[in-house]
């Protein structure tokens, strides 16, 4: 980038190779062979990225803070003190993820703050970006975790005394990655939150529209069901004999895509997980530990989603013969964004040249975290196929340029 003469706002662009540059980094990392990655939180995988990002910061001159979650939060002081106008996202992945997911709000942040150094701009407040802990959910439940002891919404003890599939604890896997900062960050309200995300959905392309400007994200309910039926032999037990997990665990699955249909208002419902044991060919199934994820823009609804998939759990463990239990394992009311943010990320945009779509967000994100505590909103560009969480998840560097130009012109109109 040459600039000759005074910086003017219009000027200021992101480098779109560099931006690139680091998000093939953070690929390489937890790389899958056939493309996309598997970095689980709190992983060697995480670890290892965790240490790329620091670096990135370092060399950046932001001043570093671990908190006691694990979040990584870079500093870029202001003229001024006072809270930070912040930005960021996530580096934890599904466990077949893609390399945009949550990376791309990272690597832009960074990259806000290095057109800032090279054009020698301070700005009247600090700005931070940050890494937060577990967005996903994949490996320890709830997700958005770390952002939601950052934003004082889920206690700390609650959160480091989670437990994966294997009994380990959020704590100990935090020290074994060497993770477990000190810093309470419960008390950190910044003055405004921005985090650019890849959509994630068909929208953006499907109207061929740049930028998303995010207003809403949905309601999210996850729970645990775990059936407990009868194991038996395959050919010997008459059908009116069976207590058959395996049953039932499909007809809960069935009854979840029924239910997407009579809630609508464009109710989400998906049984992503299903362990039977012992999972065997010729013995009908003893237990089923499935999740049912439902969403819906709409609470009330989504209430009324919960209730149904609870009435039906109850029906089908007397029908069946089989005892059912079920726990939560995260819930998200729907969360509105600030409407201040939203016109400024759209004028940005506009100045830029470039289409905007006002839209609700049907993924979770750390933003959510921050809604309650201080202005927020979010910057979607388009997903190519409306794919994520796969491996196949893949935006244009063209997108990932304006979506980044657009968080450097928000952060910068806001950190002044
Ligand atoms: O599940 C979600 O929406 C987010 O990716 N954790
Ligand atoms: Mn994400
Ligand atoms: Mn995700």
């Amino acid at each position: 980038m040459t600039v000759v003469g005074p910086l003017k706002q219009a000027e200021l662009r992101v480098d779109p190779q560099r931006i690139q540059d680091r998000l093939q980094k953070l690929a390489a990392i937890g790389a899958l062979p056939g493309g996309g990655v598997c970095r689980l939180a709190l992983s060697d995988a995480d670890r290892q990225a965790r240490g790329l990002v620091v670096d990135w910061m370092c060399e950046l001159g932001l001043s570093v803070s671990i908190d006691a979650i694990g979040n990584i939060t870079g500093l870029r002081p202001g003229r001024c003190s006072g809270p930070p106008v912040m930005t960021g996202s996530h580096i934890d992945s599904v466990r077949s993820g893609g390399i945009y997911d949550g990376t791309l709000g990272v690597v832009a942040g960074l990259e806000a703050v290095e057109v800032l150094n090279h054009g020698g701009l301070d700005t009247e407040h600090s700005l931070a970006v940050s890494v937060f802990t577990n967005e996903e959910g994949v490996r320890f439940t709830p997700d958005m975790m770390g952002s939601m002891v950052h934003q004082g919404h889920l206690e700390l003890a609650t959160a480091l005394g989670a437990r994966d599939n294997a009994g380990m604890t959020v704590g100990a896997e935090l020290e074994r990655i060497g993770y477990r900062g000190v810093a309470d960050s419960a008390v950190v309200r910044p003055r405004a939150y921005v985090e650019l995300h890849i959509e994630q959905g068909p929208v953006l392309e499907h109207d061929t529209i740049d930028i998303g400007v995010v207003e809403a994200v949905q309601g999210i309910s996850w729970t645990k069901v775990i059936v407990d039926g009868v194991a038996n032999h395959a050919g010997t037990t008459p059908m009116a004999r069976r207590h058959d997990a395996g049953f039932a665990a499909g007809a809960i699955t069935a009854f979840v895509r029924g239910l997407t249909k009579r809630i609508g208002n464009d109710q989400v419902g998906t049984v992503g997980m299903i362990d039977l044991s012992p999972n065997v060919i010729n013995v009908i199934p003893e237990r089923a530990e499935l999740t049912v994820d439902l969403r819906n823009t709409d609470e009330e609804r989504l209430l009324a989603a919960e209730r149904e998939l609870h009435g039906f759990l109850r029906r089908i463990a007397e029908k069946e013969g089989v005892r059912i239990t079920h726990r939560q394992l995260a819930r998200f009311k729907p969360v509105e964004f600030d409407p201040g943010m939203t016109a400024l990320i759209e004028d940005h945009a506009r100045s830029l040249g470039l289409s905007t779509k006002r839209m609700s967000s049907g993924a979770g994100h750390d933003a959510q975290a921050f809604a309650p505590n201080c202005p927020t909103a979010m910057i979607f560009v388009p997903s190519v196929g409306g794919v994520s969480h796969s491996v196949q998840e893949r935006t244009r560097l063209e997108d990932i340029e304006n979506g980044a130009n657009v968080l450097l012109k928000t952060l910068r109109a806001l950190a002044g």
